[in-house]
């Protein structure tokens, strides 16, 4: 009706004006533009030609992309948009997606099923669920997706598999999420290639340079690699005595021509660690590996370090790394996928964690320099940096495995685009565009996804000992001894005296030493040290006193006693919204909390058990250990 393909009329008769900034111009050149950076959007209620209507305007097709969906959004939400004029800008210019699918279709911890890429080690036919995914990705601000597991399988570069992922690119292309590939770096050896794969040979560099070129004249539009090497089995650049720099470029100078980026994952580490030698910290490894290359990685390298120096346990600090590297660009890799916090069978909102992580403070020189803003390249002025989530959905029609644990890919996606956000208002919007806005399930879902993650820490493992489950098998069930006397360093370090790992400068590993100064001096000295770490950093009697006044085993009894009626508490909670949601998320969500709060007595049990014949002091208000002292 108006002669525009930017001029959409809706059928409630709202006029919307849709496009980049210089097409919404030409249309409506009365209109201020505001400045916007790459993926950014603009919504202005206006009158244009006589019309009340909307302005959406984005920096690119993406932006205007996202604005449509903020716009939906706010109305879903009934937020008065009337008089609305906002401006939002990405935080960090990559926000990606990793996925650790396997071709067989199964998908390493992923708790929602089956892969909706992946089938009997080709590309499904059917890919109508990835296309909903780009959508639901696209709506949260992601730009990036890999979508193969880390422990990568080379056979996704022969070249029927590439005209393969171009399918699954072409149906990401229209809500510009670009996909991306994890690389195996021994695939020019491994698909037979060449007799090497040595990142410095000429002919190792060409058959990239090659492979690379074919992928883009499939995809023009391909995102790059994400990078798992020397770590966990995986080949890496140590088997020619080659520097993770050496390997990273080798790619990142394949990718560059085409736009294309690497994501190397600092996650590097030796699982065969001397237990007996008690310098040994596997929490050492990323900076020990990477702080000495800062500078030597191509500008279209990004490290991509976990949000912790182990692995994505219940608690952990900041890693040191994301303060050493200056001159290197950086992103943060968070855990959507439950695989150390309950499976997807437990109720547990990692948003709170995450936003920790991305405020803490690193101090670099004394200045003020949080997490998310060195990521974000904004500390050092990177060219790039930003995020990457391990999201690892399936078929489950709930994409995740149940239907509340998807406040987690929602914050995740929240959180790259504003890491400025509260826990409380993600958690708010998410409950409301899922639930609907009866005050009730909004007021009653948020409390509960806001304190879960305490509740699930105060049942597993509390004062920062780690999660304390089983390492060395399914990573879910209770079993603190799994961790200790072996090669995987997960130490809590716990005997008949005392518990903790001593990572201090002064008499332990050293590796507080990593971090700056004046975290140094947090950390340290255990008169500062924060109980929720104490174990982390420590290794301390029993009867140590925390500041909260508690000794260290009264404090291991009393969480977990307190956690496992927390955990009851979630499914009290949950039967008051009975009538409130639809009966099927309604016992489903019933059905999993009953579960959870019977695991938690097991939880509660196995570990108070343990620490109990570790060190013989029983519980003051008589749970614990009374039998044996009477
Ligand atoms: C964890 C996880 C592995 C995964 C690895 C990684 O150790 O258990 O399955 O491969 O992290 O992040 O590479």
């Amino acid at each position: 009706m108006f002669g525009s393909r930017n001029l959409v009329e809706s059928e409630s008769g709202s006029v919307f004006l849709l496009g980049t900034l210089s097409e919404v111009h030409k249309i409506a050149p009365v209109l201020k533009l505001p400045r916007l950076a790459r993926d950014g959007y603009w919504l202005r209620a206006a009158k244009i030609r006589g019309y009340d209507s909307f302005v959406i305007a984005g920096a690119n097709d993406r932006g205007a992309l996202y604005g449509v969906f903020a716009l939906l959004s706010k109305i879903a939400r009934e937020q008065e948009v009337s008089h609305i004029d906002d401006v939002e800008q990405p935080y960090a210019p990559l926000r990606w997606i990793n996925q650790w699918d396997n071709l067989d279709g199964s998908i390493e911890r992923g708790y929602g099923g089956r892969s909706i890429f992946f089938a009997g080690g080709t590309v499904r036919d059917d890919l109508t669920r990835a296309g909903q995914y780009a959508r639901l990705l696209a709506s949260l601000g992601i730009n990036g997706c890999t979508i193969n597991n880390v422990n990568a399988d080379p056979r996704v570069f022969r070249s029927d598999f590439i005209s393969q992922i171009k399918r699954i690119a072409d149906i990401f292309r229209p809500w510009g999420v670009r996909i991306s590939i994890a690389a195996d770096l021994s695939a020019p050896k491994a698909l037979g290639d060449l007799d090497t794969f040595d990142p410095l040979d000429p002919k190792v560099a060409e058959w990239w340079k090659k492979k690379v070129d074919e992928i883009y004249r499939e995809i023009p539009d391909f995102g790059g690699f994400t990078v798992k090497a020397d770590s966990e089995g995986q080949p890496g650049p140590s088997t020619y005595g080659r520097t993770q720099a050496d390997a990273a470029n080798v790619f990142a100078r394949a990718l560059k021509p085409h736009g294309g980026v690497v994501f190397y994952r600092a996650f590097v580490y030796n699982h065969h660690l001397d237990w007996r030698n008690l310098k040994n910290d596997r929490a050492k490894a990323a900076y020990d590996n990477f702080h000495p290359l800062d500078g030597q990685f191509d500008d279209n390298v990004i490290i991509q370090i976990k949000n912790g120096p182990i692995d994505f346990q219940v608690r952990e600090p900041a890693s040191p790394l994301f303060a050493g590297l200056h001159h290197t660009n950086e992103a943060i890799e968070l855990q959507i996928t439950q695989e150390y916090t309950g499976q997807q069978r437990q109720l547990c909102f990692l948003v709170p964690m995450w936003k920790e992580a991305l405020d803490f403070d690193m101090r670099i020189d004394n200045q003020q320099t949080p997490v998310k803003a060195l990521v974000a390249g904004r500390v050092f002025h990177r060219p790039t940096g930003g995020f990457a989530g391990v999201a690892n959905v399936g078929m489950d029609p709930s994409w995740l495995g149940n239907s509340l644990a998807m406040a987690n890919l929602y914050g995740f996606g929240r959180l790259a685009w504003n890491p400025d956000l509260s826990a409380k208002s993600i958690i708010e919007e998410w409950t409301r565009l899922t639930f609907g806005d009866d005050p009730q399930v909004v007021h009653t879902i948020d409390d509960m996804q806001l304190h879960s993650w305490h509740i699930y820490e105060n049942y597993t493992g509390p004062l920062g000992a780690g999660t304390l489950t089983n390492i060395t098998g399914n990573h879910y069930d209770p079993a603190p001894e799994s961790a200790e006397r072996n090669g995987w360093g997960q130490w809590i370090r716990a005997d008949h005296e005392g518990i903790g790992m001593d990572r201090t400068i002064a008499t332990g590993t050293g590796f507080i030493g990593q971090y700056p100064p004046a975290v140094q001096k947090i950390y340290e000295p255990l008169s500062s040290c924060p109980d929720k770490l104490l174990l982390f950093f420590h290794h301390v009697p029993y009867t140590y006193v925390l500041h909260c006044g508690k000794t260290v085993i009264q404090y291991f009894y009393d969480s977990h006693y307190e956690g496992a009626e927390q955990a009851a508490g979630l499914a009290e909670q949950w039967k008051t919204l009975q009538g409130h949601v639809d009966e099927a998320r309604f016992s489903e969500i019933s059905a999993m909390l009953e579960y959870q709060a019977r695991e938690a007595i097991v939880w509660r049990d196995t570990i108070c058990n343990w620490i109990y014949q570790l060190c013989g002091i029983a519980d003051q208000k008589g749970r614990v250990g009374m039998q044996a002292r009477q």
